[in-house]
């Protein structure tokens, strides 16, 4: 059985994915062990604790650095026997030490087919809100391994969502999570449970099953 923690902030949307996936068996042999927000009352906790998933708050307005915030977070993290971290709309940074403790067992879902529109600052509806300035046919969802740059680590699956002419970020934002997001994150979480992901370089190869 694989323990996943996820680390939420927010309405826990691609967290309810991760959990319908578990429940309906396509992530057989995957346990969400704990759900971890870096805010008070996230909605994320909600959608957690109605599968009396283990939810807990972490605040990270509590902590005075990056260090003390991956501290508690780590702490968090051992104390759920946890294997696989899965960053599910985080707003918070991670820093040396966790990322170091949990080394390629650490996944992100971004809203955009990196390397475009991503980075610092590059969160929520941010990303659609530039892809439709720039005039993008194209934008999607991508998922990573997570390193210490912001949206930089080893892609590890990514899906396309057109883009319409009278789109706003809104609709975008919608249709790229119901499109790709929800199904590429726990399509990565289940590759992973099988040990099809393999590094290759800064490239991830995918197992045939
Ligand atoms: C999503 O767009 C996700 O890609 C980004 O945060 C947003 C909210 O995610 N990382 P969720 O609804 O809290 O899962």
């Amino acid at each position: 059985m694989l323990n996943i923690g996820v680390l939420v902030s927010g309405g826990g949307t691609n967290l309810q994915a991760i959990i319908d996936k578990i429940e309906d068996g396509y992530l057989k042999g995957c346990n969400i062990s704990v759900v971890v927000s870096s805010r008070v009352g996230a909605y994320a906790l909600e959608r957690a604790r109605k599968y009396n998933i283990p939810a807990i708050s972490v605040p990270r307005k509590e902590y005075a650095s990056i260090d003390e915030y991956d501290s508690a977070l780590i702490k968090s993290m051992e104390d759920y026997d946890v294997e696989l971290v899965v960053m599910a709309g985080f707003l918070s940074v991670l820093g040396e030490k966790f990322i170091n403790r949990f080394k390629n067992k650490i996944i992100n879902i971004h809203p955009s087919l990196i390397p475009s529109f991503c980075g610092v600052g590059y969160y929520g509806l941010i990303p659609h809100q530039k892809a439709l300035e720039y005039g993008v046919k194209v934008t999607g969802a991508t998922v990573h391994f997570v390193e210490l740059e912001a949206d930089a680590g080893p892609i590890i699956l990514q899906k396309a969502v057109y883009i319409k002419d009278d789109d706003t970020p809104e609709t975008l934002q919608k249709r790229v999570m119901e499109q790709a997001e929800w199904e590429i994150l726990p399509e990565a979480i289940k590759l992973y449970s099988e040990g099809r992901l393999v590094m290759e370089g800064r490239k991830v190869r995918i197992l045939e099953k």
